[in-house]
């Protein structure tokens, strides 16, 4: 379903400029799989990406007794059938690379009467998984996990109590974790969390019939509520991924070209890295398109010419924007008054230290980042030379190093390229479309 691509590659520099269909958005593909699994009876997917991320969501949902049938549709976005219910698993559960994937099923299977052992990749078993165990345990489930932090994450799961729980970060997939585990619950579980994150659970799960209460405080508290209850079937759907988008978004942006990116998702707390763009001079036209699924969806074309730079970003900013923040450093660097980054010391606990890997990779091609416990700045006024980049093994810094290579002065060389399929397996076939120049070296 995913394939590993070419793991050495060296990009050079290129106008890109045109249209892009980026791959279906991972965070929603992954829920289309868990939630339909959870309804009982025959849900049909669409638009899902063929990314190894959502395969190891399948598979573990396959490990778990679920049907899951998806093949690729004449865009190569994955469409099928996910048959549930779930039951104990007979063998341990292979969540790969995906931090998403094993959280949200800690949530599910602490709901399975019975034994989930769940694990993951070399870098999947240095992530933090505390952050479930600990609501979790508050609900009923018995979990260990090693030194109580990483795992394999041991869940033995059954009776489940409602709960309050107050989670310090805002983080999606703990609130998405504690919502899963609350649909079994024997009443209403609430999920205090300091501001609100990616509701892409949510959203699915009111689209599949659940009761559910959203209320955000003046002060910016989230607070989500669910009732426990049977889904109803309805057919899911995945946007295109704005996180994907970013990458061209920012090409665009620091090169003064125009892309377009169609049928993205749009929702508010997902769009935060097009907002900083914007907010740094880009013009982007956003234009919404009409969706049967449970999230907004626009079509965004992107054209640059000066950036200024000089934001700060934190707080709210910095959780819509999460997942862009390695190749924002790069429009930062590229813009007239940089970038300074507060608030993002999650950065430090995702595929790779992603402070660490993004300063390494962009220190590589001669674009220096000062690296800060939670976040990073950068001066404005720079452009990457060529050099050479390990990926460490985090596909959203093979792409920000590719990104630096079409934008710069001379071409850049990535090793561990193959982590791309994580998230965009056909990354380089679109940057070449856009124009971009690519050699494959192995
Ligand atoms: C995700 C939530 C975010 C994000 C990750 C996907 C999700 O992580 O970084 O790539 O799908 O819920 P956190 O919830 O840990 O912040």
């Amino acid at each position: 379903m995913s394939h590993a691509g070419p793991d050495r590659v060296r990009v050079h520099p290129a106008t890109l400029a045109g249209t892009v269909r980026v791959p279906g958005d991972k965070s929603v593909s992954h829920r289309c799989l868990l939630l339909g699994s959870l309804v009982g009876e025959e849900v049909t997917v669409r638009g899902l990406a063929p990314s190894g991320d959502v395969a190891s969501t399948a598979g573990a949902l396959r490990t778990l007794g679920a049907t899951v049938e998806l093949s690729p549709d004449d865009e190569g976005r994955l469409e099928g059938r996910v048959v549930g219910p779930l039951r104990e698993a007979t063998d341990v559960i292979d969540c790969g690379n995906s931090g998403t994937s094993l959280r949200l099923l800690a949530g599910v299977v602490a709901g399975i009467d019975g034994l989930a052992v769940l694990t993951g990749d070399a870098s999947l078993r240095r992530r933090p998984v505390g952050r479930v165990v600990r609501p979790l345990t508050a609900m009923g489930a018995h979990l260990h996990a090693r030194g109580d932090d990483v795992p394999p994450l041991v869940v033995r799961g059954g009776d489940l109590r409602g709960i309050t729980y107050e989670q310090p970060h805002a983080s999606a997939q703990v609130k998405s974790c504690v919502l899963l585990a609350g649909l079994r619950a024997d009443g209403p579980t609430t999920v205090v969390s300091p501001m609100p994150s990616r509701d892409h659970t949510e959203r699915m799960l009111r689209h599949l019939g659940a009761t559910l209460d959203v209320a955000i405080a003046d002060d910016g508290t989230e607070r989500v509520t669910i009732t426990p209850g049977p889904l109803v079937a309805a057919p899911l759907h995945a946007p295109r991924d704005p996180s994907s988008a970013a990458f061209w978004q920012v090409a665009a942006a620091v090169a003064g070209t125009t892309i377009s990116t169609p049928g993205v998702l749009d929702g508010e707390t997902r769009n935060g890295a097009l907002r900083v763009l914007q907010e740094m001079g880009a013009d982007a036209t956003v234009t919404p398109v009409d969706t049967d699924g449970s999230e907004p969806v626009a079509d965004v074309t992107v054209t640059g010419g000066d950036l200024r730079g000089g934001l700060t970003l934190g707080g709210r900013l910095v959780v819509d924007a999460l997942d862009e923040l390695p190749v924002l450093a790069l429009a930062g660097a590229m813009s007239a008054e940089g970038l300074e980054v507060t608030d993002a010391a999650e950065l430090r606990v995702k595929e790779s230290d992603r402070v660490a890997t993004t300063v390494a990779a962009l220190g590589a091609l001669g674009v220096t980042l000062q690296a800060r416990s939670d976040g990073y700045r950068v001066e404005g006024g720079q452009r990457p030379r060529g050099g050479r980049v390990d990926a460490a093994g985090d596909h959203r810094i093979a792409m920000t190093a590719a990104i630096a290579g079409a934008v710069g002065d001379a071409p850049v060389e990535i090793s561990g390229f193959a982590a791309v399929a994580t998230s965009y397996p056909t990354f380089l076939d679109d940057l070449t479309a856009l124009g971009g120049r690519v050699e494959l070296l192995d």
